[in-house]
């Protein structure tokens, strides 16, 4: 039985479920070799700011035990240089491409969706609110309801491209980040970023990351990632597209059934550079096993038989 794998998050259908996450795959070209992009339901970069950044200094990344730590700071080349040395490869797939998109003021993220406009090749956009590792911007708008609301109006104002908010999980209140992303007019939400986290050199007393707090990311996770994907799945009437922890197909069909119509794989891509193919090969084998014709058909569907009173 051949299983339909497409999905659809509203006007963007992608050939599988299965993406990459920002800033685990670089612009695509270095995993070339390890893994063919064009097998995947979509690629979506780094992120990129208005001008170039070398992000923090190194130590940025570190291994615990049961995830990464990483402060990258979001280290890019650029809007400008990415357009002229980035674009072309990722124009050369035929793959759904989604630009990540950050800045520091909703104006810079303006700025970098403006000037992406017009080039073919660009699927979407996927605007970082919720990235832990930089003092100013990031975080600061993903975790307040009126500025996540400013800055995604201003990019909504700004152009017509498929929109995806990106949330964080260091909020208090996922649900109303959420809606300010529908306030705003997003085609869809993607959750979630990296948590808060440390790690500190016993015998050195020294903290591991140089800028001590970094974003924790990997299996950790998971259960973080899957609840708020079913949270705001209750209450939004938007796509979402999970991402959190997630290493294998079962992992992804948790998603699926909390209410993810997609998936993104980051960490994993660390671990084994094949594992999103891995995915997408072991939710074929599992529809087949379920029965089912379409992976779509899974989403949201998660049986809850007790009175939750969540
Ligand atoms: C090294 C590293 C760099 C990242 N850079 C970005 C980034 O530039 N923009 C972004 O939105 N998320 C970034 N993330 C977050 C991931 O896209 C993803 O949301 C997070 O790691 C959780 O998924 P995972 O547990 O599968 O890794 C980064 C994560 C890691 C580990």
């Amino acid at each position: 039985m051949a299983v339909d794998l497409s999905i659809e998050l509203g006007a963007l259908r992608l050939k599988n479920p299965v993406l990459v996450a920002s800033g685990t795959y670089g612009w695509g070209q270095q995993y070339r070799d390890l893994l063919d992009p064009n097998l995947l339901g979509g690629l979506i970069t780094k992120a990129v700011t208005q001008h170039p950044r070398e992000g923090n200094s190194p130590p940025r990344i570190v291994e615990t035990s049961c995830g990464l730590l990483n402060s990258i700071g979001l280290a890019n080349v650029g809007v400008k240089a990415f357009i002229r040395e980035k674009l072309p490869f990722l124009q050369s797939l035929k793959t759904t491409v989604i630009v990540n998109v950050a800045g520091s003021t909703p104006e810079e993220y303006a700025e970098v969706a403006r000037q992406l406009e017009g080039y073919p090749g660009i699927d979407a956009l996927e605007i970082n609110i919720s990235c832990p590792n930089v003092r100013e911007g990031g975080l600061a708008f993903g975790s307040d309801p009126k500025a996540a609301l400013r800055v995604l109006s201003t990019v909504r104002r700004t152009t017509k491209r498929f929109l995806i908010a990106k949330l964080s999980p260091n909020v208090t209140d996922i649900v109303a980040i959420a809606e300010s992303a529908v306030d705003a007019g997003v085609e869809a939400i993607s959750l979630i970023n990296t948590l808060v986290g440390m790690a500190i050199d016993v015998p050195r007393q020294r903290p591991r990351l140089s800028t001590v707090l970094g974003g924790l990311s990997g299996p950790a996770i998971k259960p973080v990632a899957l609840a708020m994907v079913w949270k705001v799945a209750q209450k939004i009437d938007l796509p979402i597209i999970g991402v959190g922890g997630i290493m294998t197909a079962q992992d992804a069909m948790e998603f699926f059934l909390a209410g993810a119509s997609a998936v993104e794989v980051g960490t994993a891509n660390f671990v084994d550079p094949q594992t999103p193919l891995k995915i997408i090969r072991g939710l074929e084998e599992a529809c087949v096993q379920q029965g089912l014709k379409r992976i779509r058909q899974l989403v949201g569907k998660m049986v809850i038989e007790t009175d939750t009173n969540i």
